[in-house]
């Protein structure tokens, strides 16, 4: 590697889950390691790319070569640190699982047990970080991701059209598979075409995913 298909580009990395407080103690998460998005920042440096990586809450060190990492924790955190790091920046790799509710209020308490009685929680839906990036007029080059369970095409096609996407990367997720692994496999959709990156390491998937990132994003902003 150490080619040079990015060399003078900013490049904004997500990574991580994020975690959405209940009360002090409690909140709501995922299974997402950080290994692929970490991964994928990793590769660009290595393109030669200035990479910010915002990172949920996970404990990975940082690649070498990250030129800033932004540590959060929620859905909301994260869009603000993306957003920022955003408005300098010519690609966006979205590979954090943000979590898509947060309790409606958090409690400034533990919340204690009630004699066996059932625990409502109200959700709130989190803001869509793709989407508020895809809103603005100059905006970066986007990648996002697809984590489905099922009917992974189908979900993947929507959301690169609906969420005005660059390009999405999709992967099954559950049964150990995506989510923890080591190994991960990724099928890249966009408007004019499709890319099958079959079953690998995160590190080596990334270095094939930044080179398709690269070699569109010269194809449409060059
Ligand atoms: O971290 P690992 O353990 O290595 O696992 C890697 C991974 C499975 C987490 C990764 O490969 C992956 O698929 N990341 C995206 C997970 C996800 O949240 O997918 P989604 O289909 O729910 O979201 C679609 C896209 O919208 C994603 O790019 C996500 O970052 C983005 N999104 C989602 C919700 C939201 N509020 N804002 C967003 O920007």
């Amino acid at each position: 590697f150490g080619d040079a298909a990015l060399r003078g580009l900013k490049v904004v990395v997500s990574a991580g889950p994020t975690y959405e407080d209940i009360d002090p103690v409690r909140f709501i998460g995922n299974r997402s390691s950080g290994q692929m998005g970490f991964a994928i920042a990793e590769a660009a440096v290595q393109a030669g790319a200035d990479v910010t990586l915002v990172a949920g809450p996970v404990s990975l060190p940082t690649p070498q070569g990250v030129t800033r990492r932004i540590d959060v924790r929620s859905a909301a955190q994260m869009r603000d640190a993306v957003v920022a790091a955003s408005a300098q920046a010519d690609i966006y790799i979205g590979a954090a699982a943000v979590g898509d509710y947060r309790p409606a209020s958090v409690a400034n308490q533990k919340i204690k047990k009630h004699d066996g009685a059932a625990l409502v929680l109200h959700l709130a839906e989190n803001p869509d970080i793709l989407a508020s990036l895809a809103a603005q007029t100059v905006r970066p080059f986007l990648v996002g991701f697809a984590a489905e369970t099922h009917d992974v095409e189908q979900y993947a096609r929507d959301k690169l059209q609906r969420k005005g996407l660059d390009m999405i990367a999709a992967n099954q997720v559950g049964g150990g598979l995506g989510f923890e692994a080591a190994d991960n496999a990724l099928t890249l959709y966009w408007p004019e075409g499709v890319a099958e990156l079959g079953r690998t390491s995160k590190t080596e998937l990334a270095h094939q995913l930044v080179a398709k990132v690269a070699e569109r994003y010269r194809a449409v902003r060059a």
